[in-house]
């Protein structure tokens, strides 16, 4: 089909483009639809009408006339070869517009391929068989399209005809929708009774549904204002590239994801914040007064501003938010499925920063549009996530600019996509406090110390045997005139941390404290051993997610719980088994053991002096009591 693309598609006059998805089975008509509109809009070539004619004779259900369903799933069966994500973009005009369907077939796969094809989308064509009504899949598509942003929905009613063009049929379905999708946040919804096959207000008007007033569903496609809104919104220009042919010359080039630039505008560029105004916007045929949403440009500024690709180019007055912990709703598209933990790059825009899931919120059930809890997330599901970023970003909540708040999640190994998500707000604003340069480096006051600085994580149930061998490593190391400093639960809950109980929320506080106290600790050049029980995968992964490569030794002490509780050093155990201790790790909250701890310590059958030469001779091994040897720095 793609050879059938008309030339004027590209040309940059004055016809506008509607781009809209189609959700529904090739029961529900979907397949005879696109093919009634290339067809009576004359985007076919003679051949394919010639072959449509034979096949349609041949193998078609339609009687005597064209069956277009055998044309749409031809089309599909060729590009079918080689794509691996399955939508087909399908190119038509009228006089007034020009339109790109993305067409994703109906199967189990269904949000990966409509999350695919519904970007950029402005609007979905919701299908629905009149004798049938709103199915399982017609709640799924409608969440999963307005959870894409898309706001103007047509619900199309086919095969009107086989319900004898019934007025009463077409307005059951459409208030049962209507008040299905109340709360989807939908700007419009026009509901059209069609006949695909028969053409009844798909094209024109059909004089067998005369109780019906509306438009066809050509005229509404025709007709309706998507573009308006993205004009409307603050200046956005996620930078794609740096254009410096010269030295004289230096422009930011990229496609403008909302609102409006002329020049002298003022601007800054995020997340650095800089400021500068725009000096001209530069295209091949001149520089132009004004530049909107969906124009592809090359600014140029009136500064020596630092900006490079993944900066967005904001309006002044209205600034992308800045943040380093974010929660977003993600579309899981991968076999494996998402965890807390798991760590993945996230494009957002044109820039691409490293994650880690910190939280799984709840999924959502596409179906019932409830929340429900969840462990993980599988394939084709989705949910409320919250991930930690190694830097800040600058967004916009997806809800007030979509090109600033989409991103896509991808496999650091496999480089595929995983997943697709939308930005629903700041978990954690990034502070606008900047770190001083100091004149001491980590390090320099590492090397006066004569050794790497590292955070041991140690980790394990209440009674695992973590503080004892913690402060035989200490013992040890200050023995051998090394820099430490311990950092155990219990101690650090008696000062900083005394406002915290063990409720998840609290424990999931405590460690992130801890990890932000470790870190400048190492950035102090200490060894610095941390003894918490820190249950939680997601939260051992964001302490090692602050630091380094190399900085964070996890060290599970791996005692078995019937073990600890049996020694129940504390007395503890037996307090939480009589109910007088609530929320008691391993009893009434979980502990989730490390997948791959740097060192496992076996604390059932070796002694804490053991398991603590064990942790030294894991740091001799690794060059951890070395200095860097390059010593040039000291003064
Ligand atoms: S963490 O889960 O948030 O990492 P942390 O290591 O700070 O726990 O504190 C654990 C210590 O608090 C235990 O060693 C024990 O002495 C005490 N404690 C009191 N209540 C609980 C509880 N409900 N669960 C676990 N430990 C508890």
């Amino acid at each position: 089909m793609n050879a059938a693309l008309p030339a004027d598609l590209f040309r940059p006059e004055t016809k506008s483009l509607l781009r809209f998805l189609t959700c529904g089975s090739v029961d529900d008509g979907k397949s005879t639809l696109i093919g009634r509109l290339l067809y009576d809009t004359k985007l076919l070539f003679d051949d394919q009408v010639a072959t449509l004619a034979s096949d349609s004779r041949k193998y078609g259900t339609a009687g005597d006339d064209l069956d277009f369903a055998l044309l749409v799933d031809g089309l599909a069966a060729e590009r079918e070869q080689g794509i691996t994500i399955d939508v087909a973009y399908r190119f038509f005009a009228t006089e007034r517009r020009k339109f790109i369907v993305a067409d994703t077939p109906g199967h189990e796969q269904y949000t990966r391929n409509m999350a695919t094809g519904a970007s950029n989308s402005d609007l979905a064509v919701i299908l629905v068989d009149a004798r049938q009504g709103i199915l399982t899949q017609t709640r799924r598509h409608s969440f999963i399209v307005s959870l894409l942003g898309i706001r103007h929905v047509v619900l199309a009613v086919n095969k009107i005809d086989l319900v004898d063009f019934a007025q009463d049929a077409f307005d059951t379905i459409v208030a049962e929708y209507r008040a299905l999708v109340a709360g989807l946040g939908f700007e419009t919804l026009q509901a059209v009774p069609i006949s695909a096959r028969h053409g009844d207000n798909v094209i024109a008007g059909s004089d067998r549904t005369p109780w019906y007033e509306g438009p066809s569903l050509l005229r509404h496609l025709e007709t309706i204002d998507v573009a308006r809104d993205a004009e409307r919104l603050p200046f956005r220009l996620p930078v794609q590239w740096v254009n410096r042919p010269n030295l004289d010359f230096r422009g930011f080039s990229g496609t403008i994801a909302s609102g409006a630039v002329a020049p002298g505008d003022a601007v800054i560029v995020a997340p650095s914040g800089r400021s500068s105004r725009v000096k001209a916007i530069v295209t091949a045929d001149g520089d132009l007064p004004r530049a909107v949403a969906g124009q592809s440009v090359t600014l140029t500024l009136t500064d020596e501003v630092d900006v490079s690709r993944g900066d967005i180019l904001s309006a002044a007055t209205a600034r992308p938010e800045l943040a380093d912990q974010v929660d977003a709703h993600v579309i899981w598209m991968a076999e494996t499925p998402l965890t807390p933990g798991g760590a993945y790059l996230m494009k957002v825009g044109t820039r691409t920063v490293g994650t880690s899931v910190a939280a799984l919120h709840h999924k959502i059930n596409v179906t019932t549009y409830g929340e429900e809890p969840a462990r993980t997330l599988a394939l084709n599901e989705v949910g409320s996530v919250q991930f930690s970023l190694r830097d800040p970003i600058a967004f916009d909540p997806f809800d007030i600019i979509p090109g600033t708040g989409a991103f896509i999640l991808i496999d650091r190994m496999s480089n595929q996509t995983v997943g697709a998500g939308m930005i629903r707000r700041a978990r954690r604003q990034a502070s606008n406090v900047h770190w001083q340069d100091l004149q001491v480096s980590k390090t320099a006051r590492a090397a006066l110390n004569h050794q790497k600085p590292v955070v041991l994580w140690f980790t394990g149930v209440s009674g695992a045997g973590k503080s004892a061998i913690a402060a035989l490593v200490e013992k040890k190391l200050h023995a051998a005139f090394r820099h430490t400093y311990v950092l155990d639960g219990d101690n650090v809950r008696h000062g900083l941390n005394k406002d915290l109980g063990f409720t998840d929320a609290d424990r999931v506080e405590n460690i992130r404290r801890v990890a932000e106290v470790a870190k400048l600790f190492v950035d102090a050049g200490l060894i610095t051993i941390v003894s918490f029980i820190s249950p939680f995968r997601a939260e051992r992964r964001f302490a090692r997610d602050l630091l380094q490569e190399g900085e964070f030794v996890e060290i599970h002490v791996d005692t078995p719980l019937a073990v600890a509780e049996a020694r129940d050093v504390k007395g503890l155990y037996s307090k939480a088994r009589a109910g007088l201790i609530k929320n008691f790790t391993g009893i009434d909250s979980p502990y989730e053991p490390p997948e791959a701890p740097e060192l496992r310590l076996d604390g059932a059958n070796q002694t804490a002096e053991e398991l603590a030469d064990r942790v030294v001779a894991y740091l001799a091994d690794n060059g951890y009591l070395e200095g860097p040897e390059n010593r040039d720095w000291i003064i």
